[in-house]
C-alpha cells in the first residue's frame, strides 16, 4: 500500500524539537579558557570550559547589543564582552559588571542575564540542553533546568574502548533521521567488495515494539548487514549473537550487540544545526579487540566508510530536494520513518495539551522488506 506522506510539509517550527539534550561538540575540541562557536537548532552558542575544566554554553549574543560573546575575553571564570566590557558568569549567564555605570547609577546589574544552557559532558561529547523557547521578546533569566541527565552510551563491562565519528549533511533533521533508520538503502549505498553487493538482497522480517518516546527493533540474531556483527562472529557462535536497535525522540539511535561476554554498543545522534543542515555523530563503545592494536582502527575504518557513503548520498539528495519535490513513504520499508513523524506529532500534541503522549504504535508489529 503506497500511502503518501510528505516529510517536506512538516510545519517549519515542528522541524526541530526543543526540550531535549543535543550533542554540541566533541570534548577534545573544547579547550580550557578558550571559546568555541557551535550552532544547535539555529541557536548560536559560545561553548568553553572554565578553569576547572567544567564546560558551559552561552547564547552567542550579548544581551546588551548583540555582540557575539565568543569574541569576548574569558579569564576562566567570567566572560567580558568585547564591545562595552559587560561581564557575565559563564555558568548561569548572570551579569557581574557594567563598566560604564557611575557610582550613583543603580541599575540592577545582577538582574541581567546572557542566555545560558545546561551543559554536560558524556562519552567524549559536550551536550547542551536546549529548553523550550521563552515568551517572544522576553529577555533571558537564569538557565532552565534540564529534567534529566544527558544520554549515555550503554556499557556492559568496566573496560572498553570508545571512539566517535561525525559527518555534516546538508539536509533537514527529518531527512537525516529517516535516512539513518532506512532499511532499504543498504545494498545500493553501502556497497563494497569486502562487504556486500546488490546481489545479496534478500527478504527480511523484523519485529518492532513500542518503547517510551520511540520504538525498538526487538532483540534478534542479526542478519549479516551490520559491521560489528561480522567482526563479532569471529569471536562467538553466530547463534549466540543478538542485536537490539532503539530509536528514541528526538534523535537517538542505540544499537546494542551482545555475544556472551563480548559486546558492542553505539549511540548515534542526528543533530539539527539549522533547518537545512544536520550532523551525524556516532559514538561507539566495545570490549572486543581491546588487546589488538589494529582493532580500533579496523572498526573505525568500516564505520567511517559507512558514514561517508551516507553523507555523500544525502549531499546528492539535497540537490534533488532543493525544488521541494513531492515525496512518498511506502510500507513496510519506510514504516519506521512514518513512526518517526507520528512520534514527533504525538510528542508535540502532548506538549500542547499537557496530556500524556499517545504512542502511535498500538503494540508489537512485524515488518518485511528486501534488502
Ligand atoms: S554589546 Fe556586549 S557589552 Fe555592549
Ligand atoms: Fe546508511
Amino acid at each position: 500500500m503506497a500511502e503518501l506522506e510528505l516529510p517536506q510539509r512538516q510545519a517549519p517550527d515542528a522541524l526541530m524539537l526543543t526540550g531535549f539534550w543535543y550533542r554540541a561538540l566533541p570534548s577534545d575540541r573544547v579547550h580550557r579558557q578558550r571559546l568555541h562557536k557551535a550552532t544547535l537548532l539555529e541557536v548560536p552558542l559560545a561553548i568553553g570550559r572554565d578553569r576547572m575544566g567544567q564546560p558551559f554554553a552561552l547564547r552567542d549574543a550579548c544581551p546588551h547589543r548583540g555582540m557575539p560573546l565568543n569574541c569576548g575575553c574569558f579569564d576562566g571564570e567570567n566572560l567580558e564582552c568585547s564591545y562595552h566590557g559587560w561581564q557575565f558568569d559563564v555558568h548561569n549567564g548572570q551579569c557581574q559588571l557594567i563598566p560604564s555605570l557611575t557610582s550613583d547609577q543603580n541599575l540592577k546589574v545582577d538582574r541581567i542575564y546572557a542566555g545560558s544552557y545546561p551543559c554536560e559532558e558524556q562519552d567524549g561529547f559536550v551536550w547542551v540542553y536546549i529548553a523550550d523557547p521563552g515568551l517572544p521578546g522576553a529577555g533571558f533569566g537564569p538557565p532552565a533546568e534540564a529534567p534529566d541527565a544527558a544520554p549515555q552510551v550503554e556499557k556492559f563491562s568496566p573496560k572498553y574502548k570508545l571512539a566517535y565519528l561525525q559527518a555534516e549533511m546538508p539536509v533537514s533533521i527529518d531527512h537525516g533521521i529517516i535516512g539513518l533508520m532506512d532499511p532499504a538503502h543498504g545494498p545500493f549505498v553501502h556497497q563494497a567488495w569486502w562487504w556486500r553487493s546488490r546481489h545479496s538482497i534478500h527478504e527480511k522480517k523484523k519485529n518492532f515494539e513500542p518503547i517510551p518516546n520511540g520504538f525498538r527493533m526487538s532483540a534478534h540474531t542479526p542478519s549479516s548487514n551490520s559491521a560489528p556483527y561480522k567482526l563479532l562472529r569471529l569471536y562467538a557462535n553466530a547463534d549466540s549473537i543478538t542485536t537490539t536497535i532503539d530509536f528514541v525522540l528526538p534523535n537517538l539511535r542505540t544499537e546494542t550487540i551482545r555475544a556472551g561476554k563480548y559486546w558492542f554498543s553505539s549511540l548515534t545522534t542526528v543533530t539539527p544545526i539549522t533547518r537545512n543542515q544536520c550532523r551525524i555523530d556516532v559514538v561507539a563503545a566495545w570490549n572486543i579487540f581491546r588487546w589488538m592494536p589494529l582493532g580500533t582502527e579496523l572498526l573505525k575504518f568500516v564505520f567511517a566508510k559507512f558514514v561517508e557513503q551516507d553523507r555523500r548520498t544525502m549531499e546528492l539528495q539535497a540537490e534533488g530536494l532543493q525544488h521541494n519535490p513531492h515525496l512518498m513513504l511506502i510500507d513496510d520499508a519506510d514504516r519506521p520513518a512514518k513512526w518517526y513523524f507520528q512520534l514527533k506529532a504525538a510528542h508535540l500534541e502532548a506538549k500542547r495539551t499537557g496530556k500524556e503522549m499517545k504512542h502511535p504504535m498500538p503494540g508489537p508489529v512485524t515488518l518485511k522488506w528486501r534488502s
